[in-house]
């Protein structure tokens, strides 16, 4: 027998029994005759003792032991002297009678502590080691429990988990798709599913009525914190349903997860239009933990002679409380901050609302104090404020308020990790202007139904017909978001058309679809969450590589594999390629 008990799970009233444990060594230290090692495995960590006078050998052996060997030992389970109240195991200790040494180790490239001393590429490289640690360990014991309750959530509500195909053709989802060469079919290529869009939409033809499935899926699209070209979707689909339906049921799922995994009680989801979070909040995923919502000053502000407002299309402010006293080191900071390439303002104006109720502002030369009474107001300001406004395009001034005022909530510490607020953002637009390319692209993906109402705008303005499509959006993260579909194969044909796919394009790239509706298709609609990001809300994370276990980093490199890598000369030709030499590589 490898162990009784793991290095978790002893405590007082298991005093003077006879165990024997197996785990990690994690620290070892001398203390006069005595030396004390941490053994740890995956559910704790339990002190052992060796004792110079009662087992000089055995002492001996011990003194060898290095940082992360695997060890064997039986002993008694005594009480400690000086009790560890921040360990579970913490009251007792292992008087070690026998030790074992199952595996020695080399001296790891990092200290396996909670706090490690190895940086981010180190441990990336040896993510096996830092899977160790048990702050990593225990976002993924976060993600199985949500996972886990997902399962028995959705099976309760007689959902049924189907696998879906690796190797697929394109499923359109905004990004680009990775490519798999087929060997039998020399010249051809599979795509790996960016989702599993229309396979699910196939099932819901098939008559399966509910279907879910905890899922990989692959985009090829810049990395940023909260996207990973591998990520992993519960992803459903429900017929004979309405969007009310649709959020009723993941409102649901989103309550059991939170409940049973974390045991919080999640508040009421609010709905908000799409214009309205653009209007309020400069973004479809508004972070509604706290307010500072956006203010339109345009009409306050014009024909006073500044021409950077009056040839604005929009000018609008945010209120920082409390902040009139900001420097002018701080307010050159948060000028920097909008002006970076990412945020891409021109400038940024304030109004210092004093405490004996003068205004103070970077347009003094233009405005009188009596028009930035009129902006004060209406951004309902009061002694100590501090309103930063941005002007510009519409959309583009709004986004880049939003990331002042994320940035300033963060500042003033109102983004607070344990707070969870929840909301539908709904009635997106259907289709979005591409100015460049001068078409339209499905905002969503082309499945996603036209509200019924605004079907007949397809043909003369294509631009303002919403869409039946929502997010579920947690602490200003798009955690999931949806359709209602089209089940209509005239309808499909016809959003095709507004996309710009001619009929052959059409039939040759989605004709299965088409076809499929012809043969009795329930109208449907779903949605799909994103669990890394699930997951890394719940356990307040920053990135949700530090919630997937073997992660790619920014440049979509696994560094422990060393992927993606070249390939062979004879693979090539096995599989039809030729790639052209640049430098020395492949
Ligand atoms: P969508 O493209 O909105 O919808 O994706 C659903 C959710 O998946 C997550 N997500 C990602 N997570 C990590 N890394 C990425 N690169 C990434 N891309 C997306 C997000 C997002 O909300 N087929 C539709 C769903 C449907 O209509 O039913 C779809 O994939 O949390």
């Amino acid at each position: 027998m490898y162990r009784t008990n793991t290095c978790g799970e002893l405590r007082i009233n298991n005093l003077s029994q006879r165990v024997i444990l197996a785990g990690w060594v994690q620290k070892a230290r001398k203390f006069g005759g005595m030396i004390f090692v941490d053994l740890r495995d995956r559910y704790g960590v339990t002190q052992l003792v060796f004792n110079q006078e009662t087992d000089a050998d055995l002492c001996e052996q011990a003194a060898r032991l290095g940082r992360e060997w695997v060890i064997q030992v039986e002993g008694r389970v005594e009480e400690r002297s000086n009790k560890n109240p921040n360990l579970a195991t913490g009251d007792i200790e292992i008087v070690v009678a026998r030790l074992h040494v199952l595996n020695p180790s080399e001296t790891p490239p990092f200290t396996i502590e909670d706090e490690s001393d190895g940086g981010d590429d180190l441990r990336m490289k040896y993510r096996y080691l830092d899977l160790r640690r048990t702050p990593v360990r225990a976002n993924l014991e976060l993600r199985h429990r949500m996972a886990f309750a997902t399962r028995s959530y959705l099976n309760d509500n007689k959902f049924l988990e189907v696998e879906t195909p690796v190797l697929i053709g394109s499923t359109p989802e905004g990004a680009r798709d990775f490519v798999v060469p087929s060997r039998m079919n020399p010249g051809e290529f599979y795509a790996l599913p960016q989702s599993p869009q229309t396979l699910k939409q196939l099932l819901m033809v098939s008559g399966f009525d509910r279907y879910f499935q905890i899922v990989k899926c692959f985009r090829d699209e810049d990395l940023r914190a909260d996207r990973q070209p591998e990520f992993t979707q519960i992803d459903c689909e429900m017929s004979f349903i309405e969007q009310e339906d649709i959020l009723n049921v993941f409102e649901g799922l989103t309550r059991h997860l939170f409940q049973t995994v974390l045991g919080v009680e999640l508040s009421d989801f609010p709905r908000m239009t799409y214009a309205d979070a653009m209007r309020l909040y400069g973004s479809d995923k508004p972070d509604t933990r706290f307010g500072m919502t956006l203010v339109e000053l345009k009409d306050l502000t014009e024909g006073k002679g500044f021409g950077v407002f009056d040839g604005a299309e929009y000018v609008g402010a945010i209120r920082a409380e409390g902040c009139a006293g900001y420097t002018r080191k701080q307010l050159d900071e948060l000028t920097d901050f909008v002006k970076r390439p990412q945020i891409g303002a021109k400038g940024l104006i304030y109004v210092r609302c004093e405490a004996d109720g003068s205004l103070k502002s970077s347009v003094d030369k233009f405005y009188a104090p009596e028009d930035l009474q009129l902006w004060a107001e209406r951004a309902e300001a009061r002694a100590d404020d501090l309103l930063l406004i941005l002007c510009g395009e519409r959309e583009k001034a709004q986004k880049q308020l939003n990331e002042l005022r994320l940035e300033m909530g963060a500042r003033l510490g109102l983004r607070d990790k344990k707070k969870y607020n929840c909301l539908w953002v709904i009635d997106f637009p259907l289709l979005e202007y591409d100015a460049e390319l001068q078409r339209y692209f499905a905002k969503h993906h082309p499945f996603t139904g036209p509200k019924p109402e605004d079907v007949s705008l397809l043909d003369t303005d294509p631009g303002a017909v919403r869409a039946n499509a929502y997010d579920l959006v947690i602490n200003g993260v798009e955690i999931g978001g949806g359709s209602i579909r089209i089940h209509d194969s005239a309808l499909q044909k016809k959003m095709f058309s507004v996309l710009g796919f001619s009929e052959e394009q059409a039939q040759a790239q989605f004709g299965f679809l088409m076809n499929a509706f012809k043969y009795g298709a329930p109208p449907h609609g779903g949605i799909a969450f994103g669990l890394d990001r699930l997951v890394s809300i719940a356990a307040g994370l920053d990135s949700i590589r530090d919630c997937i276990a073997f992660p790619k980093n920014n440049s979509g490199r696994d560094v422990m594999l060393d992927a993606p890598a070249c390939l062979s000369a004879e693979q090539l030709k096995e599989l039809c390629l030729k790639v052209e030499l640049q430098g020395n590589k492949v």
